[in-house]
């Protein structure tokens, strides 16, 4: 995968005990692909050298605006007119202060003044101590960066390099990562509010054993950080899986198919799109033992009885019918073979717009994954690609029968 092929990015650090984490970030921007220049402040040269980053980076990095290595000896204006985004990672409150104020005279806060405003967006990790962080004038200063159009990439909480404990602390580089590759993709699904079910379901048979299957909930989840991307409201009903939550979607963790219902008809009255990606047991024991069914020495094996679970896709669609509501419904059909025609036939008795193919044994648990969507048009093949690619696709296939 490389989210970020293409993109040149300079990374501006200031001064802050963050400035290890920078390091990091720098490397994981390269790992995905782009480009990276990094400019210092004289306070960032105390706290990380600008060899560890030049090492990293690939380029020697840039600290003064006196450069004579630029022919022109304009390195704010080089640097910036060069760059996909500008990324402040760590930005100290004294450096936000000073884009707010348009302050040139050094480097860093001339580059950012001197950028191409409307083409070279710039994005701000800050990073400081708690008191700083909720103090008026910086939680002022953040409002006005908003304002004059930079993206605040948030802050973490917890324990901080002081000693004390709290909002302040600089996002960590993984989280930077998605955050920047999110920025940078198309807002195909701005306002629109999406609910995805994800993993399998866990039906329980007693306190200890129960029914379940292979579903990793990679899909669900990639599907989750695809549409959140694309800048939608995503709420992720999640069955038991052990898969990260994607940056900014919010999830509700269920056991059962019957909780997976309810919270699912909690949240899609509200919603525009719904994605059906879990991997639903069909059936359920009748009843769930109180207690451990225990071996009885007999040797004869208990017997369970097993009643249907209910379908929640074509519960919520038909719903939405009966509501004559605009919700969108998207299911999945894994079959072993005769995908086409398993898949037309899901995709009529779900009652629903879209339904995605796949061959179970080869995406569960896979990191990547081969689609067929079929719709009322018929039957399209995507490539085989890594599960985010899958969904980002997907995404926009959606968006683009959303918008038709
Ligand atoms: O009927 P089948 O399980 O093959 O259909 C798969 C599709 O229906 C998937 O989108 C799955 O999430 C959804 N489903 C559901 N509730 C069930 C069974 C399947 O939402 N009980």
């Amino acid at each position: 995968m490389n989210d970020l092929a293409g993109k040149h990015i300079v990374l501006g650090l200031t001064g802050g005990i963050a400035c290890y984490k920078s390091a990091e970030l720098c490397r994981a921007f390269v790992k995905e692909g782009a480009t990276v220049q990094v400019v210092m402040t004289e306070a960032a040269e105390q706290f990380i050298t600008p060899v560890t980053m030049q090492a990293l980076s690939g380029r020697p990095v840039h600290t003064s605006q006196w450069d004579p290595r630029e022919a022109n000896n304009m390195p704010h204006i080089n640097l910036s007119r060069q760059a996909d985004a500008i990324v402040i990672a760590p930005c100290s409150a004294d450096f936000m202060a000073r884009l707010v104020h348009g302050r040139a005279d050094e480097l860093l806060s001339l580059m950012c003044l001197a950028r191409p405003i409307a083409t070279v967006p710039l994005l701000i990790a800050p990073a400081m101590n708690r008191e700083m962080w909720a103090h008026p004038a910086t939680q002022r200063n953040l409002v006005q960066l908003a304002a004059d159009g930079a993206t605040i990439l948030g802050v973490g909480t917890g324990f901080q390099a002081c000693g004390e404990t709290g909002d302040g602390r600089m996002l960590e580089p993984q989280e930077l990562l998605e955050d920047i590759v999110a920025f940078f993709q198309p807002k195909l699904l701005a306002g629109r509010k999406v609910v995805i079910t994800a993993g399998p379901t866990f039906e329980a048979l007693d306190p200890i054993r129960g029914i379940t299957n292979h579903s990793s909930g990679k899909m669900g989840f990639a599907i989750a950080r695809a549409a959140r991307e694309a800048g939608a409201e995503v709420a992720l009903v999640a069955g038991p899986v052990g898969v990260p939550t994607p940056r900014g979607v919010r999830r509700i963790d269920v056991k059962s198919a019957r909780d997976m219902l309810a919270a699912t008809e909690a949240e899609t009255p509200r919603a525009d799109i719904f994605i059906a990606a879990a991997a639903v047991a069909d059936w359920r024991p009748v009843s769930e033992a109180d207690h451990k069914i225990k071996k009885d020495g007999s040797g004869s094996a208990p017997t369970v009885a097993f009643t249907e679970n209910p379908d929640i896709l074509a519960t919520v669609a038909k719903g939405a019918r009966a509501k004559s509501g605009a919700l969108f419904c998207v299911g999945f059909a894994a079959e072993s073979h005769d995908l086409v025609k398993h898949a037309k036939a899901k995709r009529e008795r779900k009652g629903i717009p879209l339904l995605v193919g796949n061959i179970g044994p080869l995406t569960f648990g896979q990191d990547d994954n081969q689609m067929l969507l079929v719709d009322d048009q018929g039957v399209t093949e995507l490539p085989r690609a890594s599960k985010i690619e899958c969904a980002r696709r997907l995404v926009a296939e959606i968006a683009r029968r959303l918008t038709a």
